[in-house]
């Protein structure tokens, strides 16, 4: 077992289940030509969000960390006619970029994205009182991801599914000791998934095309 038979299944996978068309494989390509980082999801980490979405019937979605808009144009596709997508981005030259593929995928009529660090927009959204999302995908920075998750918490309901990427990093979690402020934002929000009563919680591996890494899946309980 190894990181070769790990790429070569991820590829039989989304081969079969989450072929890219061209707006996905733009985007990627565009992460390359405009200088951002390649830390999108994989196609098949995509088509998990939306099997994720189907299953709780998604009409309302917020994502954090919309880096080029590779995960939003998973999401947003999943998404039926009525749905909407709030994506939320810190880094201007990024949004820029996102906003380009959103458009260039059809997409930008589903899609509200807000330029701004997650904790100034999230009590914003708040303010606002929006309806509660069905689904939301945290992937922005790392140590804040336990603020991040309770303020999603806060704009949830019973049923909704909040998806937080790259809780594992390696394996490095299991490092009591680690001084990568990454690894400890993420140990932080296991430890609350843990300790959480008003959510059901689990962390699926992750192996592939991207880095050995792990996604938490939590729902809000019924109430009652
Ligand atoms: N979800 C994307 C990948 C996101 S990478 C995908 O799978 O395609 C993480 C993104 O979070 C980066 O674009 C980074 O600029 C952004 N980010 C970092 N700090 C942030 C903050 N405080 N608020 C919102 N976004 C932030
Ligand atoms: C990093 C962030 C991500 O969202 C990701 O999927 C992989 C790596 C990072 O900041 O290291
Ligand atoms: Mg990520």
């Amino acid at each position: 077992m190894n990181a070769e038979i790990f790429l070569q299944v991820d590829n039989y996978i989304s081969d079969f289940l989450a072929p890219e068309d061209k707006a996905l494989t733009d985007t990627i390509k565009s992460l390359n030509e405009e200088g951002l980082p390649q830390h999108s999801v994989s196609a098949n980490q995509g088509k998990f969000l939306q099997v994720m979405m189907i299953a709780c019937n998604a009409k309302k979605v917020l994502e954090l960390g919309t880096l080029g808009g590779y995960s939003t144009i998973w999401l947003a596709r999943a998404l039926p006619p009525d749905g909407k997508l709030i994506t939320i981005e810190a880094d201007n030259h990024h949004g820029a970029v996102a906003w380009k593929n959103i458009h260039n995928a059809g997409l930008s009529h589903k899609v509200d994205l807000r330029i701004g660090k997650a904790l100034d927009i999230l009590p914003e959204i708040i303010e606002q009182h929006e309806e509660p999302f069905d689904f939301i995908f945290i992937d922005a920075d790392k140590p804040p991801y336990t603020e991040y998750f309770n303020y999603a918490l806060q704009l949830s309901r019973p049923g909704t599914i909040i998806v937080c990427d790259n809780v594992i990093r390696e394996g490095k979690v299991l490092d009591e000791n680690s001084a990568d402020e990454k690894v400890q934002g993420v140990q932080r929000l296991n430890k609350m998934l843990s300790e959480n009563e008003n959510i059901t919680a689990t962390i699926l591996q992750t192996v592939g095309s991207k880095e050995y890494d792990g996604m938490a899946i939590a729902v809000v309980n019924r109430t009652a």
